[in-house]
């Protein structure tokens, strides 16, 4: 799974004028996402400038409470089983991820299968082929998700991810100027899609607890565990 995903080792060393710089604990978002709040009026995306939302509107989403209690616990029961009996990953320096262990999932028992299916229909275009297999991704507490772009090679125009156990906060940021960037607030049990620009002209990375605010707010992180859906290139 692995090989789906590319590090931007540029982005490992070099100061930034984004909030990648260290910033992040202090910086509040310039502009706020009006576009973006969930159903409860909360706001879940911001960023560096109203042009960089504008220019990634309809590619970037996060509906917050996508999934129940109960289809998360019925997700994790059917998870967790595997997950347990790896380790979790700590040492591999130049891996994009820190601290997780992972899985592919092909068949899932009728409920989750609903979930994945709900997931599917409005995340995907309609003629989509899909990856077969549902990638699991378990970070630990201490892990986190380094900046890169999935392979686009093996990968289509889409990314959707449900976020199980923890709160998290995604950061993109433009590849050509990494001034412009955005934060996505995900809460546990929300679903995130990020399509086409967004997707193959903007990093995407998980913070680590230390690093973990959104709009100057702190967002803990404890262990969390992603399911994906990816689509295949066309
Ligand atoms: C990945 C990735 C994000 C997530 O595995 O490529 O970016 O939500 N995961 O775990
Ligand atoms: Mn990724």
């Amino acid at each position: 799974m692995r090989r789906l995903i590319k590090v931007f080792k540029q982005f490992s060393n070099k100061p930034l004028l984004s909030p990648s710089a260290g910033l992040s604990s202090v910086s509040k978002c310039s502009v706020e996402g009006h576009e973006n709040k969930g159903d409860t009026g909360r706001l879940l995306v911001c960023g560096s400038s109203a042009v960089v939302l504008e220019k990634v509107r309809g590619q970037v989403e996060v509906q917050e409470d996508f999934i129940s209690e109960d289809e998360e616990l019925a997700l994790l029961k059917e998870l967790e089983p595997g997950l347990k009996k790896k380790r979790y990953e700590f040492d591999h320096w130049d891996d994009a991820i820190h601290g997780y262990r992972e899985t592919e999932r092909l068949q899932w028992t009728a409920l989750c299968e609903a979930v994945l299916g709900r997931v599917r229909g409005v995340a995907f275009p309609k003629d989509s082929q899909l990856l077969g297999p549902v990638h699991v991704l378990d970070l630990d507490k201490a892990g986190y998700i380094k900046p890169h772009i999935d392979s686009i090679k093996f990968c289509g125009s889409t990314i959707a991810g449900l976020s199980l156990l923890s709160d998290s906060v995604m950061r993109l940021v433009s590849e050509d100027n990494a001034s412009d960037w955005l934060d996505l607030l995900l809460p546990r049990r929300s679903l995130y899609i990020l399509r086409n620009h967004a997707r193959f002209h903007f990093t995407h990375e998980i913070l680590k607890d230390e690093e973990s605010f959104f709009s100057g707010k702190k967002v803990p992180r404890h262990r969390r565990i992603s399911v994906i859906c990816r689509n295949l290139p066309t």
